[in-house]
Protein backbone atom coordinates (compact mmCIF):
# COMPACT_ATOMS: atom_id res chain seq x y z
CA UNK A 1 0.00 0.00 0.00
CA UNK A 2 1.46 3.37 -1.16
CA UNK A 3 1.91 5.67 2.01
CA UNK A 4 -0.11 8.32 2.69
CA UNK A 5 1.39 12.30 2.08
CA UNK A 6 0.45 14.30 4.63
CA UNK A 7 2.18 18.18 3.79
CA UNK A 8 2.26 20.15 7.56
CA UNK A 9 1.00 23.91 6.70
CA UNK A 10 3.55 24.92 9.33
CA UNK A 11 5.50 25.60 6.26
CA UNK A 12 3.19 27.37 3.69
CA UNK A 13 2.59 30.71 3.46
CA UNK A 14 -0.27 31.72 6.03
CA UNK A 15 -0.96 34.71 4.04
CA UNK A 16 -2.21 32.12 1.19
CA UNK A 17 -3.02 29.30 2.97
CA UNK A 18 -6.01 27.93 1.04
CA UNK A 19 -3.87 28.24 -2.42
CA UNK A 20 -1.72 26.62 -1.20
CA UNK A 21 -3.40 23.95 0.61
CA UNK A 22 -5.17 23.61 -2.84
CA UNK A 23 -1.77 22.82 -4.67
CA UNK A 24 -0.89 20.22 -2.42
CA UNK A 25 -4.36 18.76 -2.88
CA UNK A 26 -4.20 18.78 -6.39
CA UNK A 27 -0.38 17.51 -6.33
CA UNK A 28 -2.32 14.03 -4.86
CA UNK A 29 -1.39 14.90 -0.82
CA UNK A 30 -3.77 12.06 1.35
CA UNK A 31 -3.75 14.60 4.49
CA UNK A 32 -3.29 17.85 5.37
CA UNK A 33 -1.29 18.08 9.20
CA UNK A 34 -2.18 20.96 11.27
CA UNK A 35 0.44 21.89 13.60
CA UNK A 36 -1.02 22.89 17.01
CA UNK A 37 1.40 24.89 19.48
CA UNK A 38 0.28 26.49 22.68
CA UNK A 39 3.59 28.32 23.71
CA UNK A 40 3.65 25.99 26.72
CA UNK A 41 3.83 22.24 26.03
CA UNK A 42 6.32 23.70 23.34
CA UNK A 43 8.09 26.58 22.81
CA UNK A 44 5.86 28.12 20.01
CA UNK A 45 2.29 29.37 19.16
CA UNK A 46 0.96 28.53 16.50
CA UNK A 47 -3.08 28.13 15.26
CA UNK A 48 -5.99 27.14 16.88
CA UNK A 49 -9.54 26.17 16.18
CA UNK A 50 -10.85 28.67 14.05
CA UNK A 51 -8.05 27.60 11.21
CA UNK A 52 -9.14 24.44 11.56
CA UNK A 53 -12.27 25.26 11.03
CA UNK A 54 -11.55 27.86 8.24
CA UNK A 55 -9.38 25.02 6.11
CA UNK A 56 -12.13 22.34 6.77
CA UNK A 57 -14.50 25.22 4.14
CA UNK A 58 -11.94 24.91 1.54
CA UNK A 59 -10.24 21.09 1.47
CA UNK A 60 -11.84 18.22 1.26
CA UNK A 61 -8.58 16.69 2.62
CA UNK A 62 -8.77 14.79 5.87
CA UNK A 63 -7.37 17.43 8.44
CA UNK A 64 -4.66 15.63 10.77
CA UNK A 65 -4.11 17.89 13.71
CA UNK A 66 -1.47 17.71 15.71
CA UNK A 67 -1.61 18.86 19.43
CA UNK A 68 1.21 20.41 20.89
CA UNK A 69 -0.42 21.68 23.79
CA UNK A 70 -0.65 21.02 27.33
CA UNK A 71 -3.58 19.30 28.94
CA UNK A 72 -5.62 18.57 25.68
CA UNK A 73 -8.14 16.90 27.06
CA UNK A 74 -9.73 20.33 27.27
CA UNK A 75 -9.90 20.79 23.48
CA UNK A 76 -10.61 17.48 21.79
CA UNK A 77 -14.43 18.30 21.29
CA UNK A 78 -13.70 22.01 19.72
CA UNK A 79 -11.31 20.56 17.75
CA UNK A 80 -12.81 17.63 16.52
CA UNK A 81 -16.50 19.69 15.88
CA UNK A 82 -14.14 22.44 13.84
CA UNK A 83 -12.98 19.45 10.94
CA UNK A 84 -10.41 17.01 12.46
CA UNK A 85 -10.92 13.99 11.62
CA UNK A 86 -7.37 12.38 13.02
CA UNK A 87 -6.67 14.00 16.11
CA UNK A 88 -2.95 13.64 17.85
CA UNK A 89 -2.21 14.21 21.49
CA UNK A 90 1.02 14.03 23.30
CA UNK A 91 1.65 10.70 25.40
CA UNK A 92 3.91 13.48 28.23
CA UNK A 93 1.25 16.22 27.64
CA UNK A 94 -1.92 13.98 29.48
CA UNK A 95 -1.72 11.74 32.31
CA UNK A 96 -5.20 9.79 31.29
CA UNK A 97 -3.72 8.92 28.18
CA UNK A 98 -6.60 5.75 27.78
CA UNK A 99 -9.22 8.22 28.28
CA UNK A 100 -8.44 10.80 26.09
CA UNK A 101 -7.85 8.54 23.34
CA UNK A 102 -11.23 6.85 23.75
CA UNK A 103 -12.59 10.11 23.68
CA UNK A 104 -11.45 10.89 21.01
CA UNK A 105 -12.89 8.20 18.83
CA UNK A 106 -16.07 8.37 21.02
CA UNK A 107 -16.10 12.04 19.13
CA UNK A 108 -15.61 9.94 15.50
CA UNK A 109 -11.84 10.72 15.15
CA UNK A 110 -8.89 8.89 14.87
CA UNK A 111 -6.96 8.32 17.59
CA UNK A 112 -3.43 9.55 17.84
CA UNK A 113 -0.92 9.05 20.14
CA UNK A 114 2.72 11.39 19.72
CA UNK A 115 5.96 10.42 21.23
CA UNK A 116 8.82 13.09 21.86
CA UNK A 117 12.29 11.66 20.41
CA UNK A 118 12.86 11.14 24.59
CA UNK A 119 9.51 9.02 24.80
CA UNK A 120 9.89 5.12 24.47
CA UNK A 121 7.78 3.20 23.21
CA UNK A 122 6.71 1.27 25.91
CA UNK A 123 4.77 3.91 26.96
CA UNK A 124 1.54 2.72 24.63
CA UNK A 125 2.24 -0.95 26.43
CA UNK A 126 -1.32 -0.17 27.62
CA UNK A 127 -3.43 1.60 25.20
CA UNK A 128 -2.45 -0.78 21.79
CA UNK A 129 -5.99 -1.40 21.34
CA UNK A 130 -6.92 2.66 21.91
CA UNK A 131 -4.74 3.80 18.85
CA UNK A 132 -5.86 4.27 15.15
CA UNK A 133 -1.72 5.38 14.84
CA UNK A 134 0.91 6.68 16.55
CA UNK A 135 2.94 9.73 15.45
CA UNK A 136 6.95 9.31 15.67
CA UNK A 137 8.16 12.86 16.42
CA UNK A 138 11.79 12.22 14.66
CA UNK A 139 12.76 16.20 15.83
CA UNK A 140 12.30 17.72 18.92
CA UNK A 141 8.53 19.55 18.25
CA UNK A 142 7.85 23.19 18.17
CA UNK A 143 9.46 23.88 14.95
CA UNK A 144 9.73 23.09 11.20
CA UNK A 145 12.63 22.47 9.26
CA UNK A 146 15.15 21.13 11.47
CA UNK A 147 17.07 18.08 10.99
CA UNK A 148 15.65 14.54 11.23
CA UNK A 149 17.05 12.80 14.40
CA UNK A 150 18.86 9.26 13.00
CA UNK A 151 17.39 7.07 15.70
CA UNK A 152 13.87 7.78 15.12
CA UNK A 153 14.42 5.31 11.88
CA UNK A 154 15.01 2.00 14.79
CA UNK A 155 12.57 3.35 17.14
CA UNK A 156 10.01 3.26 13.81
CA UNK A 157 10.92 -0.59 13.22
CA UNK A 158 10.62 -1.56 16.89
CA UNK A 159 7.08 0.21 16.63
CA UNK A 160 6.33 -1.95 13.70
CA UNK A 161 7.31 -4.88 15.64
CA UNK A 162 5.53 -4.59 18.81
CA UNK A 163 1.92 -3.09 17.02
CA UNK A 164 1.96 -6.20 14.95
CA UNK A 165 2.93 -8.84 18.42
CA UNK A 166 0.34 -6.82 20.30
CA UNK A 167 -2.55 -7.72 17.21
CA UNK A 168 -2.75 -4.05 16.70
CA UNK A 169 -2.95 -2.09 13.48
CA UNK A 170 -1.84 1.10 14.02
CA UNK A 171 -0.36 3.29 11.56
CA UNK A 172 2.45 5.04 11.90
CA UNK A 173 3.00 8.72 10.93
CA UNK A 174 6.50 10.35 11.34
CA UNK A 175 6.47 14.31 11.78
CA UNK A 176 10.00 16.11 11.57
CA UNK A 177 12.89 16.61 9.08
CA UNK A 178 11.46 14.37 6.77
CA UNK A 179 12.80 14.65 2.90
CA UNK A 180 13.31 13.13 -0.09
CA UNK A 181 16.30 11.62 1.09
CA UNK A 182 15.20 9.70 4.30
CA UNK A 183 11.57 8.84 2.88
CA UNK A 184 12.23 5.24 1.29
CA UNK A 185 13.93 4.43 4.74
CA UNK A 186 11.56 5.54 6.77
CA UNK A 187 8.38 3.64 4.77
CA UNK A 188 10.55 0.47 5.03
CA UNK A 189 10.66 0.93 8.62
CA UNK A 190 7.10 0.86 8.82
CA UNK A 191 5.96 4.39 8.82
CA UNK A 192 2.47 4.88 6.60
CA UNK A 193 2.03 8.67 6.70
CA UNK A 194 4.69 11.15 6.13
CA UNK A 195 4.21 14.58 7.26
CA UNK A 196 6.50 17.34 5.37
CA UNK A 197 6.48 20.62 6.23
CA UNK A 198 9.52 22.49 4.63
CA UNK A 199 10.37 19.46 2.42
CA UNK A 200 7.60 20.24 0.34
CA UNK A 201 5.74 24.15 1.00
CA UNK A 202 9.87 25.52 1.22
CA UNK A 203 10.34 24.10 -2.29
CA UNK A 204 9.34 26.21 -5.13
CA UNK A 205 6.97 23.79 -6.65
CA UNK A 206 5.06 21.85 -3.76
CA UNK A 207 3.29 19.81 -6.27
CA UNK A 208 6.26 18.50 -7.67
CA UNK A 209 7.55 18.19 -4.03
CA UNK A 210 4.67 16.10 -3.20
CA UNK A 211 4.82 13.88 -5.58
CA UNK A 212 8.45 13.26 -5.31
CA UNK A 213 8.46 12.25 -1.87
CA UNK A 214 5.62 9.34 -2.71
CA UNK A 215 7.78 8.29 -5.56
CA UNK A 216 10.74 8.33 -3.00
CA UNK A 217 8.98 6.60 0.15
CA UNK A 218 7.31 3.93 -2.27
CA UNK A 219 10.06 2.84 -4.43
CA UNK A 220 11.21 -0.49 -3.83
C1 LIG B 1 7.24 20.11 14.43
C2 LIG B 1 5.90 19.85 13.80
C3 LIG B 1 6.01 19.35 12.43
C4 LIG B 1 6.63 20.29 11.45
C5 LIG B 1 7.45 19.46 10.50
O1 LIG B 1 7.10 20.36 15.78
O2 LIG B 1 5.15 18.90 14.54
O3 LIG B 1 4.76 18.88 11.92
O4 LIG B 1 5.70 21.05 10.70
O5 LIG B 1 8.17 20.31 9.72
P1 LIG B 1 9.38 19.83 8.82
O6 LIG B 1 8.86 18.80 7.88
O7 LIG B 1 9.77 21.09 8.13
O8 LIG B 1 10.43 19.28 9.74
ZN1 LIG C 1 3.33 17.98 13.49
Amino acid sequence: MSVRIAPSILAADFARLADDVAVVERAGADVLHVDVMDGHFVPNITVGVPVVKALKRVTALPLDVHLMISDPDRYLDAFIDAGASMLTVHAEATPHLHRTLTRIRQLGAKAGAALNPSTPIATLSDVAHELDYVLIMSVNPGFGGQRFIPRSLEKIAALQVWLTASGSTAAIEVDGGVDLANANALSRAGASILVAGVSIFGTPDAAAATGALRRAADAR
